[in-house]
């Protein structure tokens, strides 16, 4: 019989709310968000660390949470795409994507979603080549980028305010 392994405690904070978890110290953050605590809009779309449908934010950077363990991110604030949206509104970012036509099957689109927060959070007024670097980490088979960039654009001109 495998001899039981031994689970560790994990406090850290989910789109605002505190957890305090026993996982096993094998257990991947993607893991732990998709079926722990159920998150599943943070996807899995690859085993090689490339495609970014994983991304989520780690106070305020954005991480692949597929190459993570879950006991990384101990004490920390995570954001996924589930926080984007407030009291039921859909923050500016997934507002510009639906509206820029930015995805076509979408399993991408929650790790573009969250790697335009970093960015925008630090610039509101990217160039292409800035929006390109941002997204470097992101893959998407569908789009081919364009409505993408477009998305990324109306977002910081939503957020600006204008
Ligand atoms: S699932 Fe592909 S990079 Fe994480
Ligand atoms: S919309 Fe299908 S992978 Fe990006």
């Amino acid at each position: 019989m495998p001899e039981a392994v031994e689970k560790v405690t994990l406090q850290l904070t989910v789109n605002g709310k505190l957890h305090s978890l026993s996982v096993e110290p094998r257990v991947l953050l993607v893991e732990l968000l998709r079926e722990i605590l159920d998150l599943t809009g943070t996807h899995v779309g690859c085993d090689t660390t490339y495609c970014g449908a994983c991304t989520v934010l780690m106070n305020g950077a954005a991480v692949k949470s597929c190459t993570m363990f879950a006991v990384q991110a101990e004490g920390a604030e995570v954001l996924t795409v589930e926080g984007l949206e407030k009291d039921g509104e859909l923050h500016p970012i997934q507002k510009a994507f639906g509206d820029s036509y930015g995805l076509q099957c979408g399993y991408c689109t929650p790790g573009l979603m969250i790697s335009t927060l970093q960015l925008l959070s630090k610039n509101r007024k990217p160039n292409e080549k800035e929006m390109r670097k941002a997204i470097a980490g992101n893959t998407c088979r569908c789009t081919g980028y364009q409505n993408i960039f477009k998305a990324i654009q109306l977002a910081a001109k939503n957020m600006n305010g204008a």
